[in-house]
């Protein structure tokens, strides 16, 4: 078992803040948001009471999939600043006691990656070629792809290039795939490793980490490639292969000969695959993305949350909660459409009169009361605090997400959860920068800025900030959990024996239990807890 009193781990029971660099603030007007900016926002970060901060991808990079296509990973891309700033960044986020997780994409590199440029320029069977997965195509004159694996973004996984062979993309065709049964690509990320522990980096969430190995006897798919792991075959060309662990092990014990560092793992699994990405000699945690896809039930919820509490006590790490992130539709937005609306494909065009953004809003907030109170770490979205929705009636032309391009103008993609932060009221970008955002913001962005919420005690991010606040107070360290039965509706939990979590999610108010009131989602909170609400509470 844990112990309970080992600050050390520090990921164990940490808020994680999820910074998208390019959309969180902009320090020099061009537009893009940047170190600078994100700089500039440390005493925001420190007020909100994060623990770490989580930066997408800030790497050299031609910006086809947000920073997901690394050009070089050991420079920062101009448009967000220099390595000397990002050195400073880390220095003064320590220095307010706040850790910094750098995010790595092992699966594939940018097609500008001095190595695929060098096996685009190498012959079929040269050895440049194998640090990535080239293939001859199949039927006449090899003109068909080798297999019918389809790219997570739409089209084939698939692509030509000039001498006829083809190259695997599990993505976009600007991110081909590394070959991880390559020495050369497993030592290289080795030093990869070290060259970021080296400059004070805490921790690594890795990008894709259920995706690196491949069946390299390439068989055909029976079903098209998807993302979600509940609808995959058990024995799939590239997801979640057993041959994952060996390099996880690896990355560990790189990782072991430093300090207190960490690394946690995007890995779209199946519930019961995911502890073994978490045996003690791998990830120190993953994210568990099952309450993200839970529909607002307080059944569906309790089950999600006893079973992944329950998954990794087994393995002794701590659970991880997440309800937002760059790659999702906004849960203040998902909360608000109809029961049992399957969300990834809801059309994002038209007028849509059956979202209801107001009970969006409310169960957003009552949702961080849960997330916020559960054992574990719980990662925040950025703007998730200030309650920002989707934006999901961005115009066509200024689509940036490659899934619009490869799905054939059928999805529009991720671009509406990655609109840029409002930090005023007025402005160019509602204090973003001091010039346009490079994605336009809607006007109902001013209201939600921070600036208007930060006097408010009855705004979102005021629910945030005592939160977390609370949170240090009375459940830092405690891991105890057991789920209470408060009637149907109701997802009800102790804390260890002075806190009850309470969270009506019903369609009728039910009465407060016994106790003091720490915290309220319900502004007016009285003696009845109103449905789409959640208390904790104090015994
Ligand atoms: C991960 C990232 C996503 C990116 C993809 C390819 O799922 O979160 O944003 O597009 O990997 O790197």
């Amino acid at each position: 078992m844990h112990d309970e009193t080992n600050a050390n781990d520090w990921w164990r029971h940490g808020v994680v803040y999820q910074v998208y660099v390019r959309s969180f603030a902009d320090g020099n007007g061009d537009g893009t948001g940047d170190i600078a900016g994100l700089r500039s926002k440390l005493g925001y970060l420190n007020d909100l009471g994060v623990d770490a901060l989580w930066i997408n991808p800030w790497y050299s990079s031609p910006l086809k999939d947000g920073g997901y296509d690394v050009a070089d990973y050991r420079s920062i891309d101009e448009r967000f600043g220099t390595l000397e700033e990002v050195e400073q960044f880390i220095a003064e986020a320590h220095e307010l006691g706040i850790k910094v997780i750098a995010d790595l994409v092992p699966n594939h590199t940018s097609d500008q990656h001095r190595w695929f440029q060098e096996a685009l320029a190498a012959a079929p069977g040269d050895p440049a070629r194998e640090r990535y997965i080239f293939r001859p195509g199949k039927g006449i004159n090899g003109s068909e792809p080798p297999t019918n694996w389809t790219a997570v973004f739409g089209g084939s996984a698939w692509e030509r290039v000039p001498d006829g062979e083809w190259y695997l993309h599990i993505f976009d065709p600007s991110q081909p795939d590394l070959n991880w049964e390559h020495e050369d690509v497993r030592a290289e990320f080795d030093s990869i490793f070290r060259f970021w522990l080296d400059r004070g980096i805490d921790g690594f969430r890795i990008d894709v980490a259920h995706g690196l190995v491949k069946d390299l006897s390439f068989p055909d798919v029976a079903e098209q490639a998807v993302i979600l792991e509940s609808e995959r075959s058990a024995d799939h060309p590239f997801w979640d292969r057993d041959g994952v662990h060996e390099i996880n092990r690896r990355w560990r014990s790189v990782l072991d000969e430093y300090d207190n560092r960490m690394m946690v793992a995007e890995a779209w699994v199946a519930a019961d695959r995911l502890p073994l990405y978490l045996r003690p000699d791998e990830y120190h945690q993953s994210f568990n993305f099952d309450l993200l896809d839970t529909d607002w039930d307080a059944g569906l919820f309790a089950a999600v949350i006893e079973r992944s509490v329950t998954a990794a006590n087994a393995v002794g790490a701590a659970s991880t909660w997440v309800l937002s992130n760059h790659d999702v539709m906004r849960h203040a937005t998902r909360y608000g459409l109809p029961a049992g609306t399957k969300w990834r494909s809801w059309p994002m065009v038209g007028p849509h009169e059956v979202l209801d953004q107001e009970a969006g809003t409310r169960r957003a907030r009552a949702a961080a009361l849960i997330t916020l109170s559960l054992p574990g770490s719980t990662y925040v979205y950025q703007g998730e605090e200030l309650g920002l929705p989707e934006v999901w009636d961005l115009p066509e032309d200024v689509l940036d997400d490659p899934t619009w391009e490869r799905s054939g103008h059928t999805e529009k993609g991720r671009d509406g959860c990655r609109v840029p932060i409002p930090w005023e009221i007025n402005g160019p970008s509602f204090g973003f920068g001091s010039g346009a955002p490079w994605m336009p913001q809607p006007a109902s962005f001013a209201a939600l800025s921070a600036a208007a919420q930060a006097e408010d005690p009855a705004s979102t991010l005021s629910l945030y900030r005592r939160a977390t606040a609370l949170r240090r107070e009375h459940l830092a360290h405690v891991e105890a959990f057991e789920l209470v039965d408060l009637g149907a509706g109701v997802l009800a939990y102790e804390r260890g024996a002075n806190m009850l979590v309470v969270a009506n999610m019903s369609t009728e108010a039910i009465s407060l239990p016994e106790g003091t009131v720490l915290i309220s989602s319900d502004p007016s909170q009285g003696q009845l807890i109103q449905p789409d609400s959640s208390v904790w509470i104090a015994r």
